[in-house]
């Protein structure tokens, strides 16, 4: 092959070869190399997707795996894995001259991206007319083959009947009866590694947290949630439905984005022992930080006490407590009635610097073309 005059010396090839797969800073861009039987490719660093560094990733055959969502392009023409090879990074043509590895920055392919179809998640978020809509969530651990009666959510039913009294429609979710992934972290590689929609969601069709998705981003005004206390802290469920959504917090961190606006949340608590108020401050915590409004007393709780340890008692309690299940029922018509008032006046639009962050996000190692 011949050297054109502008190919760029990136390194002795010996050195080169002995990663598999790396990311080479040349100029201002940085590629891709792959080395595979002294075969070297290069492509942009960049991912089709939403911009996961390739040369973090790792090979299949002659694939680049994405570090953050495993999209695959080739390793040499930067083509997509079958079935997507229009989807294509920008390759550079590699030779190697006197041991150096030469790089022709100046004759990249064209970066190409196929159209993906958006996952309905992704739509506007828009409210649409009617009455307020109440979603209750459930977060207690069940089995369904054999349920057991549950205090926080027999409290939750009762709000949801005094909310539908009250005018609004109601739903009911349980997560318990739902089929969902725990979150996988990708926010732990990059702040923009975790997408809205939930990049499980995107990559799973069987994932059912979509349901809860749609009812807090899109559907509801108001979402009431239900927790037991589990050794002083909220349910594994909740936190396995919490961790799921730092999609929603973090298009505030990434993109200035807030999904949540005019919406109302209210907890119910229910322990044996102790602790409704660390719970509840937790509680209060993440759903501000989603952009949640709440009421005045945006929770109720009840527990048997530090001694008590006769739990029949304390199913016996709330199931027959008049006073708990009223009280349910007016957290549901508190959190309706601020609802009512948010969707009657002059909606937010835009929402500046919010999140605790209050500053913008500086990512460090972006990486680029
Ligand atoms: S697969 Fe590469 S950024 Fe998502």
């Amino acid at each position: 092959m011949q050297k054109p005059e502008n190919w760029v010396d990136i390194g002795a090839a010996i050195e080169l070869q002995g990663n598999e797969l790396q990311a080479v800073r040349v100029g201002k861009v940085t590629i891709a190399l792959s080395c595979v039987g002294g075969e070297f490719g290069a492509i942009s660093n960049a991912c089709n997707h939403v911009g996961g560094p390739l040369g973090h990733g790792c090979l299949d055959a002659d694939f680049v795996v994405c570090p953050w969502h495993q999209w695959k392009f080739h390793r040499v023409t930067g083509a997509g894995e079958p079935g997507f090879e229009d989807d294509r990074v920008p390759s550079y043509p590699v030779q190697v001259e006197k041991g150096r590895v030469l790089v022709d920055m100046a004759g990249a392919t064209k970066r190409q991206k196929s159209p993906h179809k958006p996952h309905p998640l992704a739509r506007k978020v828009e409210r649409a007319e009617g009455p307020v809509r109440v979603v209750g969530i459930s977060t207690t651990v069940m089995d369904e083959n054999f349920p057991r009666y549950s205090g926080s959510d027999d409290l939750l039913v009762s709000a949801l009947k005094a909310a539908e009294a009250d005018g609004s429609v109601t739903k009911l979710i349980r997560l318990s009866a739902l089929n969902f992934h725990a979150c996988r972290g990708y926010y732990s590689k990059s702040a923009r590694a975790c997408t809205w929609p939930c990049s499980i969601t995107q990559m799973d069709r069987h994932d059912e947290l979509e349901v809860v998705y749609e009812a807090l981003v899109h559907w509801a005004d108001v979402v009431l949630i239900a927790t037991p206390i589990r050794w002083g802290a909220a349910s594994s469920l909740y936190f396995k439905m919490a961790e799921r959504l730092n999609c929603v917090q973090n298009q505030v961190t990434i993109h200035d984005k807030v999904l949540i606006k005019n919406k109302v949340a209210g907890f119910i608590i229910v322990g044996g022992q102790d602790n409704v108020q660390g719970v509840a401050g937790q509680l209060l915590n993440f759903f501000g930080e989603l952009g949640f409004h709440f009421p005045q007393f945006p929770f109720i709780g009840h527990s048997r006490g530090w001694s008590a340890e006769d739990m029949e008692q304390n199913i016996l309690t709330v199931k027959t407590s008049r006073e708990l299940h009223e009280g349910a029922g007016e957290l549901a018509r508190r959190c309706s009635a601020l609802a009512r008032r948010l969707i009657d006046t002059a909606p937010v639009e835009k929402i500046k610097r919010g999140g605790r962050k209050a500053h913008a996000l500086k990512d460090a190692v972006l990486p680029e073309d």
